[in-house]
């Protein structure tokens, strides 16, 4: 019995002056270890009597579970201690600059069309879509552009195989869609006016210099009610561009022109003048010579193309344009060659594109 607790004082003694981890384990081998003071005594039990062991065996029982007990809350005390220390002596220094990450950036003409959609639909339009290849009757015929319209020659179309298992001969007829004007046919096919919606897509043509590629982006705008005017056209037209331009007064002028789909039709300039070498949009400086430039074309739907459309001219009529996307993003963004859009060079993109936390004026909201 005075084994025992002379054992037991001196082991806590060991126990509360163990002041690093080794220390501590040592004393758990010198204990508890298979050679160890306690497990020597639990050996002893073997050569005792029936009731001797009776006595001794809850003793050493009890002594060894204390001793495992302060030894693990030794343990958690030194670990704690250890842990204070680090915390107190170790400071991160968090002034270091993070390894760069690469980001990417949203393509112009991606940040363009979040603007327009961000616009157009402030003003109720919603978006629609349309195939890239089209059959001849939505790209030409249906938009009043009869076979063998001279009208045809002025976009160079890619065509493509007949499909053979169309009986008509103008819907077998297959190209990649010259214009989005033909998604104006498809959404008027399908549904019932009024309309109002924009669409914005690929189109194709047999071109290849500074401004022109054989693949490009228009966007179209379709508005079909009753009483319509082109009032309303010169109007949502005004706000688009001064809108997208961010120039409140931002010159807009209507020429005439020839579209097969719409009539009256006109070609819709934006004012600018010369500073230095380069250009700058807008009203002029008085003595200065207001200049002007094309950026898209426009019109009242002609009758024809609304009866190719099973809507009756005589209750509804209204407006449509279209616009080249690239050509209005390289004017609102100082970007000077059309071809560099499609490269897919991402110093480019690096340059010219935006930051996706940080888009001016799109859809998001920002
Ligand atoms: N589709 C024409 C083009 O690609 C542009 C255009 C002109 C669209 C007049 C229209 C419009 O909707 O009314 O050149």
């Amino acid at each position: 019995m005075s084994d025992i607790n002379t054992l037991k004082t001196e082991l806590t003694n060991a126990i509360e002056a163990a002041n690093d981890l080794k220390a501590l384990d040592d004393v758990r081998v010198s204990a508890l270890g298979k050679k160890g003071a306690v497990t020597a005594l639990m050996k002893t039990l073997g050569g005792m009597s029936p009731e001797e062991r009776q006595e001794q065996g809850p003793l050493l029982n009890a002594l060894k579970d204390e001793i495992a007990a302060l030894i693990s809350a030794q343990e958690t005390a030194l670990k704690k201690q250890e842990l204070d220390q680090r915390l107190s002596s170790e400071t991160i220094d968090i002034t270091l600059t993070a390894r760069p990450e690469q980001a990417g950036k949203i393509h112009p003409l991606s940040q363009t069309i979040d603007e327009l959609i961000s616009i157009f639909g402030a003003m109720g339009f919603s978006v629609a879509e349309g195939p890239d290849i089209e059959d001849d009757w939505h790209n030409f015929t249906a938009l009043n552009f009869p076979p063998g319209h001279p009208a045809r020659e002025m976009q160079d179309t890619f065509f493509l195989p007949e499909d053979e298992s169309e009986t008509d001969p103008e819907r077998a007829k297959k190209l990649l869609r010259t214009h989005t004007s033909s998604v104006q046919i498809r959404h008027m096919e399908e549904g019932e006016p009024p309309f109002k919606t924009i669409c914005f897509g690929r189109t194709y043509r047999s071109d290849w210099d500074m401004t022109h590629t054989p693949m490009f982006h228009q966007m179209e705008c379709l508005y079909i009610d009753k009483n319509v005017t082109m009032a309303h056209l010169k109007g949502c037209l005004t706000d688009f561009v001064r809108a997208f331009f961010k120039i409140d007064d931002l010159p807009v002028q209507f020429r005439p022109s020839f579209f097969p789909f719409v009539e009256p039709g006109a070609e819709v300039d934006i004012g600018y003048y010369k500073q230095g070498e380069g250009i700058k949009l807008g009203k002029a400086p008085e003595g200065q010579e207001q200049k002007w430039m094309e950026i898209l074309g426009a019109g009242m739907v002609h009758s024809n193309v609304l009866k190719n459309c099973g809507i009756d001219p005589e209750q509804y009529q209204g407006f449509a344009f279209g616009c080249g996307i690239e050509r209005i993003t390289m004017l609102k963004y100082g970007i000077p060659d059309l071809r560099t859009f499609f490269e897919s060079d991402t110093r480019w993109l690096d340059h010219y594109g935006f930051s996706p936390l940080n888009r001016p004026n799109s859809a998001t909201g920002q």
